[in-house]
């Protein structure tokens, strides 16, 4: 049978292929425009994303809310996901497990999508879907071509919390984002 956003949210949401699951309120599918060309894919959720069920919509979503409004990408244009739909306990790190686990539902998100690039918010996420050795330090805002898509890799707003003098270069890094959409044409 065909893969649809309907089937693939009931998969995500009965999901028991980790432990995580024990631990979940909700299910983090993903949000926004499921037609747009721009995926961002962030790391897992948060206690916020948990209780609510939409991914970034804690302080670090509200972060990166704002880097989106500054260079005009509206977050409702976008499509918004997370490598895991469940919180890890106590915000950890995900573990390789649990990536592999659910590593699935993203590709089938991608497959149903078809989006053009593909910015990925965070090492976690860089790691998972650039490359394994990803450096995101030396490598953020920096273009790979992989298959199909244009991808690249900013910061994660969680550590721009944590470290404030990093918001100029997601700054730089943003409008490349915006230059690259502008350069391809792509629809916001
Ligand atoms: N951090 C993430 O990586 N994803 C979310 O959805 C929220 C915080």
């Amino acid at each position: 049978m065909a893969d649809s956003w309907e089937k693939l949210r009931a998969d995500a949401e009965n999901c028991t292929a980790c432990e995580l699951c024990k631990t979940r309120t909700n299910c983090v599918f993903g949000t926004g425009n499921t037609d747009a060309d721009i995926l961002f894919v962030g790391e897992a959720p948060g206690e916020n994303e948990d209780k609510t069920g939409t991914p970034f919509v804690g302080r670090a979503g509200k972060l990166l809310d704002s880097f989106l409004y500054a260079v005009d990408i509206p977050r409702d244009r976008v499509y918004i996901a997370n490598i895991l739909k469940c919180r890890p306990p106590k915000n950890r790190d995900p573990l390789p497990a649990e990536e592999e686990a659910c590593i699935d539902f993203l590709r089938r998100q991608v497959a149903l999508m078809q989006p053009k690039v593909i910015v990925c918010l965070g090492r976690i996420s860089a790691m998972k879907l650039i490359k394994p050795d990803f450096k995101i330090t030396a490598e953020h805002g920096v273009w790979f071509v992989k298959g199909k898509y244009q991808m690249c890799a900013v910061y994660h707003p969680a550590l721009l919390l944590r470290d404030p003098r990093r918001k100029e270069e997601m700054m730089e890094d943003m409008k490349k984002i915006k230059a690259k959409v502008e350069e391809m044409k792509l629809g916001l």
